[in-house]
């Protein structure tokens, strides 16, 4: 495809992750990596310590603070090794060997921080509900007094649950928001550690933000390795190694964006929005049903599926031929799935609604 029609055509990218960002981001991310603030070298040639990059990294942490209210107890890290890092260190940082940390298991990603958890000490599940595949988030458990700390997957970008509420609990909350951070306001002051792999709401695969209350610092009692202790990074400005520097520039790119569009409020608004029209076509087509709860249904990724009798390869090529990108379900549930990140337009999702509704008209 030439340059000419790539621009002319309206990819809609329903992807995952890696996913859509905002186009004003990717084109000055561009012009970035030809010659970054007219010093006639791109940000990939330069040393993560020159001024230039300094002043990259002090924006994002400065706008990570402003967009989530961040108390001045909270530190800011950007660090590599992606989310599923963040299963390991957590429970090395966080849980002594002797004491108990519990988790909520509502997905695959749930599934795996509980793996990690049990190689540094208890792990105790307060709720689960894979014996219903995951489609809702379970409710009306006991969550012990006692324990390390509480940890959450905020939004299951597999099976499309989102938690609408944060237990309640004087444990300090560990989350894992890889799919949903700067998608709505939080209560951060409940959480010890609040983490998220960049590549869906905020900038490429490569950076992990991880957001440290000064408290949960030294917990656990243990020796860990310099990189994997929480203290090192803060320490060091997360600049101990040499970090991501590319996906911390998109992603401070991508937290302007987010600014300039009213904050965590504005993208509330405006992600509500997008999934109240898919639901609501969902539910009123009868060529397509929603495969979750729907009082858990996540405003991020919307799981679905053609009702019976209808051929699912039919939808996908219609929607191939409208441009839908990436709307195949994750590999482990198939069916549907159409991610509708912060960067997604409302146009977007119309267009995939009119999609399904042409379908209807065809096949119905
Ligand atoms: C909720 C959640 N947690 C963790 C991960 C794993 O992230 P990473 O690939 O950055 O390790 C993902 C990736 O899709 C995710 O959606």
């Amino acid at each position: 495809m030439t340059t000419a029609t790539a621009a002319q055509l309206k990819v809609h990218n329903f992807s995952a992750g890696p996913a859509i960002l905002p186009q004003p981001v990717l084109a000055e991310a561009a012009e970035a990596l030809r010659d970054f603030k007219g010093k006639g070298l791109s940000i990939l040639e330069i040393s993560h310590r020159s001024k230039e990059f300094v002043s990259v990294m002090e924006e994002a942490q400065a706008l990570s603070r402003e967009l989530l209210s961040l108390p001045d107890n909270y530190h800011v890290l950007f660090l590599g090794g992606g989310a599923s890092s963040q299963f390991y260190m957590v429970p090395a940082n966080m849980l002594a060997e002797d004491k108990t940390a519990h988790y909520l298991d509502t997905g695959t990603w749930s599934a795996k921080a509980i793996k990690e958890a049990k190689k540094y000490g208890q792990v105790n599940i307060v709720a689960s509900s894979s014996d219903g595949k995951y489609t809702h988030i379970p409710k009306g458990y006991t969550i012990p007094d006692d324990g390390a700390y509480l940890h959450l997957t905020s939004n299951n970008t597999i099976f499309g649950t989102q938690l609408k509420e944060f237990p309640a609990t004087d444990l300090p909350l560990v989350g894992d928001m890889s799919s949903d951070i700067f998608s709505r306001p939080i209560p951060v002051d409940r959480f010890g550690v609040i983490y998220a792999g960049a590549q869906k709401n905020l900038g490429p695969a490569g950076v992990t933000m991880v957001i440290v209350r000064d408290d949960v610092l030294g917990k656990a009692g243990r020796d860990n390795p310099s990189m994997v202790n929480y203290q090192t990074h803060v320490d060091k400005g997360s600049m101990f190694n040499t970090p991501p520097v590319f996906p911390i520039y998109v992603s401070m790119l991508t937290m302007r964006w987010v600014k300039a569009h009213g904050g965590v409020k504005g993208m509330q608004r405006r992600n509500q929005e997008k999934a109240d029209a898919l639901y609501a076509e969902i539910d009123r087509n009868p060529c397509f049903e929603g495969t979750t709860a729907v009082e858990d249904r996540s405003i991020m990724n919307a799981t679905f599926n053609v009702s019976e009798g209808y051929s699912g390869e039919a939808f996908l090529k219609l929607a191939s031929e409208r441009h839908l990108d990436a709307l195949k379900g994750h590999r482990s549930v198939g069916g549907f799935r159409a991610s509708m990140y912060n960067a997604m337009d409302l146009s977007s999702v119309h267009a995939l609604v009119e999609a399904m509704q042409d379908f209807e008209k065809a096949h119905a």
